[in-house]
């Protein structure tokens, strides 16, 4: 077992080099979920940028439902977001996160990192971060915004279901990485991906993400469909267009790439 520093205020907050987004942090040895926490603070008027961090959750969630594996050693984080962009267009902010996340993996100097859409960060074809955007809107106006996302950084080992999708950097770099260092490089570059996405909207997002996705055949199943073909990439919204089998072009706007 990896015994890690505890990356509560202390240990993070000198090295951080943001304006906003972690200047308030909360660290937990364990709990739930950080994106439970996390909204109930939003819902309590805490501040944009208000950060979450557990070393262990004992209910992590996933995308759709899954339950999401946060052992020690991962960085299990949640960030309280408060845009002005409208409920309608919000829908590139998880791109915008997911392309701070594969800068601050690359910056690892890890080897092939790419975009598996909408969100998920991998590294050599193996999923190393997932995101869980979950906003309260009111009227088309957005109240909060909470994002969660999770890294196997030091992480060794995983169950064998998961053992041929998932990567951790750890295994990838051959050390463990500082996760500090991790967290406030990750803190820099959100901040830096969500401002520009609310001042400049979603048009360099979607050029970023662009960079780094992973396109070509997919099935990508929803709680409704499953539809397959080949992506051959993002709308100007960020939904995945894929050219279908009977070769209509289709953008999904939710779901899974499976
Ligand atoms: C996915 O790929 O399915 C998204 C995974 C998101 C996991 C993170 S870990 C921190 C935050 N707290 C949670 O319960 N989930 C997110």
């Amino acid at each position: 077992m990896i015994r890690a520093p505890r990356l509560d205020a202390a240990a993070v907050q000198p090295l951080l080099e943001t304006r906003w987004l972690g200047r308030a942090w909360h660290w937990r040895g364990r709990t739930a979920s950080t994106n439970d926490l996390a909204r109930s603070l939003a819902e309590r008027d805490a501040a944009a940028g208000t950060v979450v961090v557990a070393d262990t959750q004992s209910r992590g969630r996933g995308r759709r439902g899954h339950a999401w594996r946060s052992p020690r050693g991962g960085l299990w984080l949640s960030v309280v977001l408060r845009p002005t962009t409208p409920a309608a267009e919000l829908g590139p902010l998880g791109l915008a996160v997911a392309v701070a996340v594969a800068e601050t993996v690359e910056a690892l100097g890890t080897r092939q990192v790419e975009l598996k859409w909408p969100n998920d960060v991998l590294v050599a074809g193996g999923k190393v971060a997932g995101i869980l955007t979950e906003a309260a809107a009111e009227g088309g106006r957005v109240r909060h915004v909470v994002v969660g996302i999770g890294v196997n950084l030091n992480v060794t080992r995983f169950p064998p279901a998961l053992c041929d999708r998932a990567a951790s950097i750890h295994r990838e770099l051959g050390v463990a990485v500082d996760r500090a260092a991790f967290a406030a490089d990750l803190c820099r570059r959100l901040e830096l991906w969500v401002d520009r996405f609310e001042r400049e909207g979603a048009a360099p997002v979607l050029a970023a993400w662009r960079a780094r996705g992973r396109l070509g055949p997919v099935t990508v199943v929803s709680a409704t469909t499953t539809i397959e073909g080949v992506a051959i990439g993002l709308d100007a919204d960020g939904a995945l267009l894929v050219r279908r089998v009977d070769g209509v072009l289709e953008p999904v706007r939710s779901g899974e790439v499976v």
